[in-house]
């Protein structure tokens, strides 16, 4: 008789995990605000003040440790405006990493610039500095390092090749809000650093975005290309720099002021949970969680990742281990399923086609995305298992119902071939 969920046995887990999206009164109370308030729309530069948007992008910028926080509709469009207001633009090279989310690479096609893209280390899952430094070229103008599922990258390193070579570092802290690396929040390494809210993410309104930085100029270039091309003081139909709509509305700022309150209490939850996993997966042979670099103080968590052996598991593959992990009764994916670079946007580009990046008259290089490799990605998509961040924002129970799950697995793996 079949033990497995996925062969028709009992699931481990039968209750659902913590709820996703989180919400209490508080979003409930200041959305209500706005509503009656009628000022919906946070003003002609997208953050009047008096407007709920004003006083969110100054306690998420305090929060994070830096004085400016330019709050824009999503964290695509917010590393689009931090490249922009940088400076960075056509046939620039921008360094980023082969291991994330799509938008780390198309805000910078978004400005014309060139992708450089660079391998990860495999403790980390963040970009690799040494191949930063291979990287570095007579064009290249930023670095967007990204902290990865939650973990710092290394920004000592990241920050000293950055100097040397006169560049700017936008840090991706789309999956890192909140997160301490070396004593110091992530969001605050670098020039500046970006933000999403989207609905999966671990503060959100559904969609949004921000930009943090100490910098004064850049903040002031941030607002402009954040709504308009406005300068301040000026008049609505005055437009200075390329004029695009990336505002937030009131009700989502609304909506983010109650998520920043209950941040820090959640990371809590979720570091400890972690760590008792961490000590739980230690007699299970061949499900390691990435261990970092040892310099994370608090991570973000927005990807719980483990490192899957398929050889202590009888050979099961990834796949079909994820695919009865989540029968059991645990919802866990594979994560990105590859690095950037085998993306069918770069795999089905044809010879002759036009235009940046890959025949941009401006860049006076040839550049073939589709053929680059990269083993260490490689082998991390290869491996990892995700258990999404509010999974250990459920109970110390609740954790052992996921090690009951993957032990289960384990025992019956054979199962599964
Ligand atoms: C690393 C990273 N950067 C940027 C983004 C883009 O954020 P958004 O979906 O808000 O545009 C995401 C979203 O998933 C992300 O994971």
């Amino acid at each position: 008789m079949a033990e497995l969920a996925i062969n028709g046995g009992s699931k481990a887990r039968t209750r659902e995990f913590f709820a996703w999206p989180d919400y209490d009164g508080r979003e409930l109370e200041y959305v209500e605000e706005v509503i009656k308030s009628r000022v919906w729309f946070a003003g002609m530069r997208g953050a009047d003040p008096g407007t709920k948007t004003e006083e969110f992008e100054r306690k998420f910028a305090q929060y994070h440790d830096t004085a400016y926080g330019i709050a824009c509709a999503n964290g695509t469009v917010a590393i689009e405006v931090a490249l922009r207001a940088a400076g960075v633009g056509v046939g620039d090279e921008v360094i980023v990493p082969a291991l994330t989310f799509i938008a780390t690479l198309s805000a910078v096609l978004q400005v014309n610039a060139i992708p450089i893209i660079v391998d990860t280390i495999y403790d980390t899952q963040c970009i690799d500095p040494d191949e930063i430094e291979k990287a570095v070229t007579d064009k290249t103008k930023a670095i967007i390092p990204v902290h990865y599922g939650g973990f710092g990258c290394d920004m000592d390193t990241i920050t000293d090749i950055a100097q040397r070579h006169n560049l700017i570092v936008i840090e991706d802290a789309a999956h890192a809000h909140g997160a301490v690396y070396k004593g110091k929040k992530t969001g605050s390494l670098g020039d500046a650093a970006t933000f999403s809210f989207q609905e999966s993410k671990t503060m959100t309104a559904g969609e949004g975005g921000i930009v943090i930085t100490n910098n004064d100029e850049l903040a002031e270039k941030c607002i402009q290309y954040r709504s308009c091309g406005r300068h301040k003081g000026e008049s609505w139909y005055v437009h200075y720099v390329m004029p695009v709509n990336y505002r937030l509305s009131e009700i989502q700022s609304a909506m983010l002021l109650a998520q920043l309150e209950r941040l820090d209490d959640q990371l809590k939850t979720k570091n400890e949970n972690a760590h008792y996993l961490a000590g739980k997966f230690k007699d299970i042979d061949g499900i390691n969680p990435v261990p970092g670099d040892g310099n994370t103080n608090v991570n973000g968590l927005y990807l719980y990742l483990l490192q899957y052996d398929k050889e202590k598991f009888a050979g099961v593959s990834r796949d079909k281990f994820v695919e009865a992990l989540n029968a059991e009764g645990v919802p866990s994916h594979i994560g990105y399923p590859w690095p950037l670079s085998k993306n069918p946007m770069f795999q089905r580009v044809k010879e002759g086609a036009k235009g940046c990046p890959f025949t941009c008259p401006y860049y006076g290089k040839k550049i073939s995305i589709k053929d680059q490799n990269f083993p260490v990605t490689e082998k991390i998509c290869s491996e990892t298992v995700v258990i999404p961040h509010q999974i250990l924002l459920s109970s110390r129970s609740d954790m052992d119902d996921i090690v009951a799950a993957i032990t289960k697995i384990k025992e019956n793996a054979g199962e599964l071939l």
